[in-house]
């Protein structure tokens, strides 16, 4: 049997229920899940849940149930959400199986003889958060908490075991310049290049106590092996190594997640792990941006997580467009699933909003799709059947081939947004193929030759569109399909067919043609509650999703340049230099401080600003910044602001003050 091609997601802490952020992964695997069987190459999809961890252990005890019932609820609860997604996928692995505990231990003791994994002493910081250990350095120490992530740290020293990840910094290194396909996208592998040449240090892999977690063998009731550690080997659990036909599976073809289990886990860790046991690396390693979500403390937008400002649930948000638009949950599920394929960042990060969601359902779905669907399966002059043409249309043709070499090369890299853009460019085309040829003139004119050309080439680019559109969105499609009169759109392994223009049959009758995406009025939509916040665990807070934007607002993804100013819009914004004369916080709101600035000859202003996860008090005192200065005083916390000031965000979310290259009066006006 040949190799399967093998595509896995992260497999996701019970600590919380699935929301929007873990539902785009597996939605982006899902996605290629389904694109990979439609080429023939015989997928194999990993989900699951990761379950070892301390945080677990933790959770429980909050909802006051035994682990082991805690971890089978919230898997359980995993196993839905994919489910009501139409998420196919093959296996759901969970950490706790019996299975993958002999494979993590096999593994431990075949890096022990090798002397991969030695015996030693661990100082240092733990953060049970993020479950990671982090150096001196890494930690900020008054606050005892993780500089990289904000987490609380907690001083640990331990007799434990390593894994001597220090040893494959070279070699990894070589493999990431000879595979330029290894790591993407770009920016992430030159991160990890960078990460790399700070030198990497030797990780703790095993943790002292007994009970939850994955025991050391030799060490039962004493050690247990770190989670990053056992998680990882999820992977190649799976395949069934070490035993018989484990390269049938293994190497996976791509592992997806966000950026921030790339770097330090999935990225350098887990290729060296492998590296160690002489085993294959993966193929691809892809991380995308985050999903953000405006934290109403700050009123900045920060990463949708489970135990910050926490991102809504799927089932919540396809359920409110379902109320909107009054389509079929299938309906709303397939426009869900558009959305989060679409506008998820690869880059960037990008924001989650209700508003682009709408828009996207309006302008991609209802309109660019709904219109040609209207146009041709619904109009007067359809003849029911596929009528016979003299000729295949040369412009639609070239515009279907131009839109499937676009999406199959957005594919290589796994960028569902820019394949997705592919697809609709080409509706476009036939939106405005139709305009121009204006059958329904040439029916009145009773010109049947030139109807029967142009609703054939129609209904073929149409076809050619669905088949782009079918795996992320398959209801629809599938629907599609049956109003054209296709029974199988795109058979398993028949792409190249598939994706070949005048594969419609004249004579074959086309299906009821029906409306799928009523528009929905965004109006109703600002006004709709914010959906609820998930259940487990409980969380004060309330979610977050922005209707900022507008109907018509360009969605977030990377920098849109569709939302241009002009010079007077930009006129309008005053900025100016300050001096920060004083700092301070302000109690009860962990990321605001409270500056006093001069922003001009004897004028001084407080604003407020949610910059305390990257500067303390003491370090902004006599900096420059650049601040708006005609900005609408606005309250924060109760604390008065009279502006803003500017500052760049890092790859972890963090603010960069902005400030003059040389120093300058302060109220210099900024231009
Ligand atoms: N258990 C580890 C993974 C181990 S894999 C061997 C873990 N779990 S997690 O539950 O925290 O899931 C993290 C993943 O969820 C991210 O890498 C990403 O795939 C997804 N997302 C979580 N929040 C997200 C956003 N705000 N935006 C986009 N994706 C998000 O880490």
């Amino acid at each position: 049997m040949s190799k399967r091609y093998y595509i896995t997601t992260p497999i996701y802490y019970v600590n919380g229920v699935p929301h929007c952020g873990t539902a785009t992964t597996t939605l982006l695997a899902d996605a290629t899940k389904r694109y990979r069987a439609l080429r023939g190459d015989n997928p194999y999809f990993l989900t699951g849940t990761d379950e070892n961890a301390r945080k677990v252990t933790e959770a429980a005890e909050k909802a006051g149930v035994e682990p082991r019932t805690f971890v089978d609820q919230v898997s359980q609860k995993f196993v839905e959400t994919w489910k009501f997604l139409k998420c196919d996928y093959d296996v759901f692995f969970r950490t706790t199986e019996e299975r993958h505990t002999r494979v993590v231990q096999e593994v431990f003791r075949r890096l022990k003889a090798s002397g991969d994994v030695y015996l030693g002493t661990y100082e240092g910081w733990y953060s049970v958060a993020d479950e990671t250990f982090f150096r001196d350095t890494d930690v900020d120490a008054a606050t005892q908490t993780a500089k990289e992530t904000g987490a609380k740290v907690e001083r640990v020293q331990e007799e434990t075991y390593f894994f001597r990840l220090s040893a494959y910094g070279d070699r990894l290194k070589r493999h990431i310049e000879a595979s330029p396909d290894f790591l993407i996208p770009e920016t992430r592998r030159n991160e990890v290049l960078g990460f790399i040449d700070q030198g990497l240090r030797d990780i703790a892999i095993t943790q002292n106590r007994s009970g939850w977690g994955i025991p050391v063998p030799g060490e039962e009731g004493r050690k247990v092996i770190y989670v990053w550690f056992d998680a990882l080997i999820n992977y190649l659990s799976e395949s069934g190594w070490p035993g018989e036909g484990w390269d049938r599976l293994w190497p996976a073809d791509v592992h997806l997640m966000g950026k921030e289990i790339y770097t330090r886990f999935h990225a350098t860790l887990w290729p060296a792990m492998l590296m160690a046991l002489d085993l294959p690396l993966p193929r691809h390693v892809v991380g995308h941006g985050w999903w953000l979500v405006r934290d109403p403390e700050t009123n900045s937008l920060v990463k949708g997580s489970k135990s910050g400002v926490p991102l809504p649930l799927p089932e919540e948000v396809v359920a409110l467009l379902q109320e909107k638009s009054g389509a079929s949950e299938y309906i709303c599920i397939d426009a869900f699933r558009y959305y989060c394929l679409r506008d998820i960042a690869f880059q960037s990060d990008a924001e989650f909003s209700l508003n682009v969601l709408v828009s996207r359902f309006n302008a991609d779905l209802a309109n660019t799709l709904g219109n040609v669907l209207n146009r041709v399966l619904r109009a007067k002059y359809h003849p029911g059947h596929v009528p016979a043409p003299r000729s295949h249309d040369e412009g639609l043709k070239a515009s279907a081939e131009r839109a499937v070499a676009a999406y199959e090369a957005a594919l290589e890299r796994f960028d569902w947004g820019a394949a997705l853009t592919a697809a609709f460019a080409h509706l476009d085309e036939v939106n405005r193929y139709l305009a121009d040829r204006a059958p329904w003139t040439l029916a009145k004119n009773g010109d049947d030759a030139g109807v029967a050309d142009v609703v054939y080439n129609a209904l073929e680019a149409t076809r050619l569109a669905a088949v782009l559109l079918a795996p992320a969105m398959p209801f629809v499609a599938t629907e599609i399909g049956r109003q054209l009169g296709v029974a199988d759109l795109c058979p398993e392994g028949g792409w190249a067919d598939a994706t070949r223009y005048g594969g419609l049959v004249p004579g074959t009758p086309t299906g009821e043609a029906a409306p799928l995406f009523p528009r929905i009025d965004p109006k109703t939509i600002q006004a709709a509650p914010a959906p609820s916040a998930p259940a487990v665990p409980k969380k004060e807070k309330q979610p977050n999703v922005s209707t900022n934007g507008g109907e018509t607002a360009a969605p977030a993804a990377e920098a849109s340049i569709n939302d241009q100013i002009t010079i007077d819009d930009f006129a309008k914004v005053q900025f100016r230099v300050a001096d920060i004369l004083a700092a301070e916080k302000i109690e009860g709101a962990k990321k605001l401080l409270k500056l006093q600035i001069r922003v001009g000859e004897g004028e001084e202003r407080q604003i407020v600003s949610g910059i305390a996860d990257a500067y303390t008090p003491e370090d902004l005192v006599g900096r420059q910044i650049v601040v708006v200065y005609n900005l609408k005083p606005a309250k924060l916390r109760g604390v008065e602001s009279q502006g803003m000031l500017l500052a760049a965000t890092d790859a972890e979310g963090r603010a960069i003050l902005l400030q003059p290259d040389k120093p300058v009066t302060a109220g210099s006006q900024v231009r």
